[in-house]
């Protein structure tokens, strides 16, 4: 069965015709159907094209999901009435994903088997035709997601005790990863405007590159605060990477998301000096919530870039069929299905705006410009709170009892608590909602929660709801 892009698109929906785009069946409450039978044309049938209904949402209690199970898991004494902390999100994926790894359930053999042909050419095809990015076809790499490939990356360029330049706030996992590969992180602190939103100190960035450092990772957009950097920051920091020999290691795994017409500007694009002396990291884990499936790609536009990754140990030339199903299927036919989710994900952040700024101002909030995630400033909720104070007094009272925690690989320890943690602790405890802390960002994130907005809005204001209950009730 071939899809419908692939045949014509003009050509179904002239066919459909227009009552068949109002839609009313519903798909497991989750999508709506536009057009009721499969179509017959040049004898291929043709699967009607189904919207996604992100008002919907999806159930994800009982799915072994790390949002919503494993939180429940590590409190179990908790209610947990919304997961918003690991990136991900609550909505049904572009169904063509589903059908096409349905299809390939029904042949029931495993053995070695090549990635979808047409694979690299549908990443060089997204790249272009959203972004006007150029990708050598060539120099794709795949990763087991993308930090896969930034551990490589680091491993193959750096060495052990090498220093790894991250501008702060930046995402949790960079630290891990960094210190995966024995190297340790060197921050810049960014200076976060009046508007919320960060710039970088450029004398601080230039400052400790200068000291010799040689790997800097660019998050773009970046985790946790929403920057789209434009073009101009990012030749800014690529002169200066390039000045001093330092590799630019682009994160770009979340530039399909953008609210309010903002623009993601790819590293690479920027010409080719900054090409040169960068690879850079995608998958479509994040836009089309696929990260289960662990599939990724990197490239580079300098090929001895992509050959020292591969040399140093890098090979990863097949990887779990259905994930590279997956992802080529979003690549084909995804985009209407990312426009949408992003007008919808940047309502949920103006309302979240609105909801902070009119019900509960304690928590200050302006809407980012990319990702999908919310940097809330808590900074006054905790001084109310005094979570300092409540943090340490746990901490002795956890140490006179004996009151442990247990970690994911089974490591016992007393469970202690950090100002972020106990703030984490409070909104579980009193709104019923899981969001990560600040600190866990690096510098500059003391204060502040990370929320995830990927959710239905009905989910969303519960959660807002049981927030102002929690800080009406102080
Ligand atoms: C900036 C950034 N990079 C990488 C990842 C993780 O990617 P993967 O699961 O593909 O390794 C995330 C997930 O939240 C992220 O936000």
């Amino acid at each position: 069965m071939k899809s419908l892009s692939t045949i014509n698109r003009r050509f179904f929906i002239k066919g459909t015709g227009v009552a068949a785009l109002v839609g009313t069946a519903t798909l497991t409450g989750c999508a709506e159907q536009v057009g009721s039978e499969p179509q017959q044309i040049d004898n291929e049938t043709i699967t009607p094209y189904e919207k996604v209904n992100f008002d919907a949402g999806y159930n994800r209690v009982g799915t072994n999901s790390v949002k919503f199970d494993m939180i429940k898991m590590f409190n179990p004494d908790n209610q947990l009435d919304v997961g918003m902390g690991i990136a991900d999100m609550d909505f049904r994926t572009l169904p063509q994903v589903t059908s096409a790894l349905k299809k390939r359930l029904e042949t029931e053999n495993w053995g070695y088997e090549l990635p979808p042909l047409d694979y690299s050419k549908n990443i060089v095809a997204w790249n272009k035709r959203r972004y006007d990015a150029d990708v050598p076809q060539g120099n794709i790499l795949n990763s087991v997601g993308v930090l896969d490939g930034v551990l490589s990356t680091l491993k193959a360029f750096g060495k052990d005790g090498d220093r790894v330049l991250l501008l702060t706030p930046n995402y949790s996992s960079f630290f891990a990863t960094i210190h995966q590969a024995n190297m340790y992180e060197a921050e810049s602190e960014m200076i976060r405007n009046d508007d919320g939103r960060y710039v970088v100190d450029w004398d601080d960035f230039e400052a400790q590159i200068s000291t010799g450092i040689k790997l800097y990772i660019l998050c773009n957009p970046q985790n946790p605060t929403g920057n789209c950097w434009t073009a101009d920051e990012l030749r800014r920091m690529g002169d200066i990477c390039n000045a001093h020999d330092c590799l630019v290691i682009a994160d770009e795994i979340h530039c399909d998301f953008v609210t309010n017409g903002n623009k993601y500007v790819a590293y690479a694009s920027l010409g080719d000096k900054y090409a040169q002396n960068s690879i850079s990291y995608k998958s479509t884990s994040k836009s089309f919530n696929l990260a289960s499936h662990r599939t990724g790609y990197m490239f580079s536009h300098n090929r001895s870039y992509i050959d020292k990754v591969l040399k140093g140990g890098h090979q990863r030339l097949l990887l779990n069929i259905m994930g590279m199903i997956a992802s080529n299927e979003a690549l084909k036919h995804g985009d209407d299905y990312i426009d949408e989710q992003n007008l919808y994900l940047t309502e949920n952040a103006k309302y979240v705006e609105k909801f902070c700024a009119d019900r509960i101002p304690i928590i200050k909030y302006q809407v980012q410009e990319g990702t999908y995630l919310a940097w809330l400033d808590c900074r006054e909720l905790s001084e109310k709170l005094d979570v300092e104070t409540k943090a340490s007094e746990l901490n002795i009272y956890n140490k006179a009892n004996n009151v442990t925690a247990t970690d994911f690989f089974g490591v016992t320890s007393i469970k202690t608590y950090t100002g972020g943690s106990y703030l984490k602790k409070w909104m579980l405890d009193n709104a019923r909602i899981d969001i990560n802390p600040g600190e866990n960002y690096g510098k500059g994130g003391d204060g502040f929660m990370r929320m995830n907005l990927a959710t239905n809005r009905a989910t969303l204001l519960k959660a807002m709801e049981n927030i102002e209950i929690a800080i009406n009730n102080i």
